[in-house]
């Protein structure tokens, strides 16, 4: 595969700072080596910086000028290297999906078919800049990009992801305002008890069979806290109970086998709260994961 790493060291989703260090984190980290030694040909677009836009601060939403700016330059930029290729968005924190996404289904629907999204994350990110309490715009991104009300300062998709489309899994903070607009809706809600009762691979292959069934492109959004914080410490937002190491890559590997993923985020990593890189090794390690790293190839002898 033609891979294009974006470095994407958008900070501006929310108050806590250190999420603009992760492009290079990951770079330090060996992804492109990782990449290149699968077999892949990898080239790394280097770091996108925001469009400058003409808007005011905003009383409540932090850093809302450069949201806007980072989403002009990023759904650009995503739907170029999707022409190219497959793009991996080196993060920065969960507000670069506004764009990345937005370009992705700009890219999909040019080619006709649909953008599925695959949001891996302990939140569902599903406020508007109305409804989040904490003004913090790395919580709203899949209401963007699905097409809800009230995101008038950001660029209108010229693509929406249909809300159906998308799958939600590792759920276990959703703030109320998110619960009540997402229960009148059709996203797939995987939530943590989920998990614990089914298992990871039952709904992920639900899900895949989804996007299979309607030809589609997969988009997967890898949020850090979507793993459990005794694994990935590297993250502003720690929820507990959260996904272990072995089903971060029992999930990219069944993905992998699936041949359906077209662009991946890697968000939310914030070297400044890592120890020694762990966190980076090991969203550098799922992406490996991902792209074709296996220990033995499937069916194995049976025992
Ligand atoms: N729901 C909370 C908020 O709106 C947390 C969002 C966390 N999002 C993330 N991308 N880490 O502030
Ligand atoms: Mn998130
Ligand atoms: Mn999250
Ligand atoms: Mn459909």
């Amino acid at each position: 595969t033609n891979i294009f790493l974006v470095g994407a060291p958008m900070d501006s989703g929310k108050k806590r700072q250190g999420c603009r260090m992760g492009p290079d984190a990951y770079r330090v980290a060996g992804l492109a080596e990782a990449l290149t030694e699968l077999g892949h040909e990898v080239h790394d677009l280097g770091d996108v910086a925001p469009d400058v836009v003409d808007l005011p601060e905003h009383e409540h939403l932090v850093s809302l000028p450069d949201c806007v700016g980072w989403t002009h330059a990023l759904t650009r930029v995503a739907q170029e290297a999707a022409g190219k290729g497959m793009p991996i968005f080196m993060g920065g924190d969960h507000a670069l999906s506004m764009g990345s996404v937005a370009g992705m289904a700009a890219h999909a629907k040019a080619q006709g078919r649909p953008l599925f999204v695959l949001w891996l994350d302990a939140h569902s990110d599903f406020h508007t800049p109305q409804s989040t309490a904490s003004g913090n715009l790395h919580g709203t991104p899949v209401a963007y990009f699905t097409g809800q009300d009230g995101f008038d300062d950001f660029p209108a998709p010229s693509a929406l992801v249909e809300i159906e489309h998308v799958g939600m899994m590792g759920l276990r903070s959703v703030d109320p305002a998110e619960h009540a607009a997402l229960a009148d809706q059709h996203a797939m809600l995987v939530d943590m008890r989920a998990i614990d009762e089914h298992g990871i691979k039952a709904p992920l292959v639900a899900f895949l069979e989804k996007v299979r069934a309607a030809n589609g492109m997969l988009h997967v959004s890898l949020d850090v806290d979507f793993l459990d914080p005794s694994v990935a410490p590297a993250v502003g937002t720690t929820v507990p109970g959260g996904a272990t190491e072995r089903e971060g890559h029992l999930v990219m590997e069944l993905l992998c086998d699936s041949g359906l993923v077209t662009s991946l985020d890697l968000v939310e990593l914030n070297p400044f709260l890592d120890e020694r890189g762990r966190t980076a090794k090991l969203m550098v390690d799922l992406t490996a994961s991902l792209m074709g790293r296996r220990i033995f190839d499937r069916p194995t002898r049976s025992f």
